[in-house]
């Protein structure tokens, strides 16, 4: 089965003067479809910037992305701005919703930028699915934290990626929050054979995902 996404031995520095910054130092993973990593790893270890390459958003120094067997690593800006917004689902810590479009609209600017119509049914589905039915004419300020996280969540799935990256989506909530959060992400995941990678410090979501990852000082481990 080709990987959904698969990294082999990237490192990314970045040169201060004289001194070389060392990020990550041949990271390799390959993630499935239908599986859920997750990555964790004390402040400043390389979690971002290793999310940042595998979500096509930053070249690395060496090595290779692939993306369902595709090589991304060196294609144009051009080529990975398609590739973000068709086969890649993005989550961030803050949800970073539009402030001035409703639930709804969310959803739909995401098929408005991929030039997608007739998707009316597929947003309301997936809102419905994440509970999220009786929000959809609201704006995102008059949402809790856990109901921001569930649209960003229908946002990154609704031009129906395969891969989904996801860094600290459960950082702004409580513990029982961020458990439905990931939880809704996993069944996601494992009912439509999606690849995700989660970056988390919080360890106490650890037990929802299939793999996790170890990443010190730039290097990446499976942890069992
Ligand atoms: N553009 C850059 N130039 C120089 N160093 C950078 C750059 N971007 C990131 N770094 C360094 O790379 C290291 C890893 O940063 P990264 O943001 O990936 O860490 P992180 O694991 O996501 O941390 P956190 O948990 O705090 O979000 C840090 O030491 C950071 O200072
Ligand atoms: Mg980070």
């Amino acid at each position: 089965m080709t990987e959904t996404l698969k990294l082999t031995n990237v490192v990314k520095y970045y040169q201060d003067g004289d001194a070389r910054i060392e990020v990550l130092r041949e990271v390799s993973l390959a993630v499935k479809p239908g599986e859920f990593a997750a990555v964790v790893g004390p402040s400043g270890a390389g979690k971002s910037t290793f999310l940042s390459i595998a979500g096509a958003l930053l070249r690395p120094s060496e090595g290779q992305v692939y993306l369902a067997g595709q090589e991304i690593t060196q294609l144009s800006q051009k080529q990975w701005t398609k590739i973000r917004l068709e086969q890649i689902g993005f989550i961030f810590q803050n949800s970073e919703l539009i402030p001035y479009l409703t639930v709804m609209d969310q959803l739909r600017y995401m098929s408005v930028l991929a030039k997608r119509k007739g998707q009316e049914q597929r947003a309301q589905d997936l809102l419905t699915h994440l509970e999220l039915a009786n929000r959809l004419q609201q704006y995102p300020a008059a949402l809790s934290g856990g109901e921001r996280q569930r649209v960003a969540i229908a946002r990154a799935l609704m031009n129906d990626p395969q891969l989904i990256l996801a860094d600290e989506p459960t950082a702004s909530l409580d513990s029982k929050r961020g458990r439905e959060v990931v939880t809704m992400l996993r069944d996601e995941v494992h009912a439509n054979h999606k690849a995700a990678v989660m970056v988390t410090h919080d360890e106490r979501v650890l037990d929802l995902v299939d793999t996790v990852y170890q990443i010190e000082d730039g290097v990446l481990k499976k942890k069992d």
